[in-house]
């Protein structure tokens, strides 16, 4: 009997474990709960159809700029060029529908999402692609999570933040990656055949190369950094315990 019930115990830890980590939509504004097959995805949204977190009328909206998602604003210094544009919308792609941002997810206190990613490796050719695409645009802002003047409805550049070019606000790749979005993304030297870092976009519509960089994420955080294991750990130990 009792040895039955620390195979149960740790089984169901390993795969709460793995659970964890794989296959999760981030508690976010317009994230599904779950991941599931979505046949109607949108342009850049579309390599996520089989496995998805948003949904059709999300993929819609990440590609229009002051969308009903956030209201933002990507021309806030004049008209922002199609080349530039579509990184971002590529971008709103991969945060709101794939599902293995999983060793990501951090937990956050703010009024439109619980959770959000931090420290997501960016393959190198990802992150310099998007920063030379965007090199002739305009912005006021490093930070695009915040510091905007609000009060009209969308994002617009606040009193005494002036449009600069973006080589000046940005002076790397590696600058612009990780502090656009406040560290959501790192810039890594990973290039894309590395199996150590994610992509943002994916010539063939394949996203395996990301399930396979999650996984080993996954697994390098392990379980018993996870909270949530730690009970099933402690009967575990418990149940070896009285068995010797
Ligand atoms: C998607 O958009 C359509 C048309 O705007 C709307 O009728 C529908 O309720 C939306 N579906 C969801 C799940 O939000
Ligand atoms: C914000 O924008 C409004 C106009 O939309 C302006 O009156 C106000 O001064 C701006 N405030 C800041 C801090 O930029």
């Amino acid at each position: 009997m009792l040895p039955h019930l620390i195979l149960l115990t740790a089984v169901s830890l390993l795969s709460a474990a793995k659970d964890n980590l794989m296959d999760q939509c981030m508690d976010g504004k317009h994230h599904k709960t779950d991941p599931g097959p979505e046949d109607n995805l949108h342009g850049y949204c579309s390599p996520w159809k089989q496995k998805s977190c948003c949904s059709a009328n999300t993929s819609h909206a990440a590609h229009q700029d002051q969308s009903y998602l956030y209201n933002f604003n990507w021309e806030h210094c004049g008209s922002m060029s199609d080349q530039c544009k579509t990184h971002f919308m590529q971008d709103t792609c991969f945060y709101e529908c794939s599902p293995n941002l999983g060793p990501w997810i951090v937990a956050v206190d703010q009024s439109w999402r619980k959770q959000r990613i931090v420290d997501l490796p960016l393959c190198k050719e990802d992150c310099e692609s998007w920063y030379n695409d965007c090199s002739d645009d305009f912005t006021c802002m490093e930070n695009w999570h915040t510091g905007w003047n609000w009060t009209s409805g969308i994002n617009k550049c606040a009193l005494g933040k002036t449009c600069r070019k973006w080589t000046d606000v940005f002076p790397s790749a590696k600058d612009f990656c990780e502090k656009v979005w406040s560290n959501s993304y790192k810039y890594t030297d990973y290039p894309k055949d590395s199996g150590r870092c994610m992509q943002l976009w994916f010539p063939n519509d394949d996203v395996t190369p990301n399930v396979k960089v999650a996984q080993y994420y996954a697994n390098l955080k392990g379980s018993a950094h996870n909270p949530r294991l730690w009970p099933g750990l402690l009967l575990l130990s418990l149940l070896v315990m009285w068995t010797v």
